[in-house]
């Protein structure tokens, strides 16, 4: 039988943690400050007149600051962001496309597919790596590279991948200076740190109380087609990774047409989902209003569902308290499990089946 470890108690929480996850998340704010002065300095700009599309090519933890990127910028600038997880590019990719080819190991062998693609389509591209042969690349071909710190696992990794994709758009004059609403939103988590970190007891803590909510059931993660939308995919990538357990996520309104409907059967496995709703008090009123409709619809059939709202000013604040009560909530669903955050050991066995062939 597992045993339940105990979220108030720190050397519980951080004995299983191998890799150092718990301090990784702790270390998130530094992370964003380091990397809106850092990772840019002497990098160039890639060589483009005029964009017309931008695309962000990655997969898992280095593909969620693409998502970041897109929500982020959807109500600010007049080209489309795409976030590109495969091997190949869209058809539409060309010399006024602008690609970021982000892969944390730089060996992730879509993303070096996907560079090739960009590459030989013409289009401009910057690649952001710690190394490998995504770093190669860059440099054998002359195209720009952000080099970013090592030693964390690629979902730990978010301000370093992400922060510079800002950079770059702004040095290309698409974004204006963003260094004060980043160093505002760094501030806000690290603060943020206090009341749903480790130290923070479980009944002020949202981050436990919500790992508590979700030990022993299905997750289920809605968003909206606000910034939410990313958040409640990354909660889902989160749970899985780190407390290696199944999570599903969708987002309002379009769930209200389809996903809304399958809430019948089978019971005894409704029974043991529970939903997170993702909360922004800037989402759409009618948004607003079918998700306290669909909260009478679900609210005797699932486990229960909790709902945990944005906070602080401005849109990466807001993106960011949210992406940082999932993550803790993550690693304390693993601590509940008894298992290591860290190690991604099936991820590991496919790269290196697929390496075999
Ligand atoms: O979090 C992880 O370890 C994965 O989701 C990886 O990010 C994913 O497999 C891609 O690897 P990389 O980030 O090194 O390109």
């Amino acid at each position: 039988m597992t045993q339940q470890f105990d979220l108030n108690n720190f050397e519980d929480l951080c004995r299983l943690d191998s890799t150092g996850m718990m301090a990784a998340l702790e270390g998130l704010s530094a992370q964003c400050s380091y990397a809106v002065c850092n990772i840019l300095k002497d990098v160039e700009l890639p060589n483009i007149e005029a964009i017309s599309n931008i695309v962000v090519t990655g997969l898992g933890g280095s593909a969620i600051g693409g998502d970041l990127l897109r929500v982020y910028t959807a109500d600010k600038i007049p080209v489309p962001v795409t976030v590109n997880r495969d091997y190949f590019l869209p058809k539409f990719v060309g010399p006024d496309t602008l690609v970021f080819a982000v892969s944390y190991s730089g060996n992730t062998e879509e993303t070096l597919s996907a560079y090739e693609e960009a590459r030989a389509g013409g289009a401009s591209v910057m690649a952001i790596t710690t190394g490998g042969k995504l770093a190669a690349m860059a440099l054998r071909d002359g195209v720009p590279l952000a080099k970013i710190p090592t030693g964390c696992a690629p979902r730990a990794a978010t301000g370093y991948l992400f922060i510079p994709t800002l950079g770059i758009l702004q040095r290309l004059g698409l974004l204006p200076d963003l260094t004060g609403e980043i160093n505002d939103m760094a501030s806000y988590i690290k603060e943020l740190h206090k009341k749903i970190g480790p130290e923070s007891p479980r009944e002020e803590n949202v981050s436990k109380q919500v790992a508590h909510k979700l030990y022993k059931k299905i997750p289920v993660i809605w968003g909206t087609t606000g910034i939410t939308e990313v958040v409640a995919q990354r909660w889902k990538g989160q749970i899985n990774e780190n407390a290696k357990a199944p999570a599903y996520w969708n987002v309002f309104p379009e769930l209200n047409h389809n996903e809304i409907v399958g809430f019948e059967y089978p019971r005894e496995i409704l029974n043991n989902i529970h939903v997170i709703i993702l909360r922004d008090e800037r989402d759409h009123l009618r948004v607003q209003k079918r998700i306290e409709i669909t909260k009478g619809i679900i609210g005797n059939v699932v486990d229960g569902f909790t709902e945990v709202w944005a906070s602080g000013d401005g849109d990466l604040a807001k993106l960011f308290s949210l992406i940082y009560t999932g993550d803790y909530a993550s690693l304390y669903l693993a601590a509940l499990y008894g298992t290591d955050p860290g190690p991604v050991k099936t991820i590991d066995y496919l790269k290196l089946e697929l390496a075999a062939e």
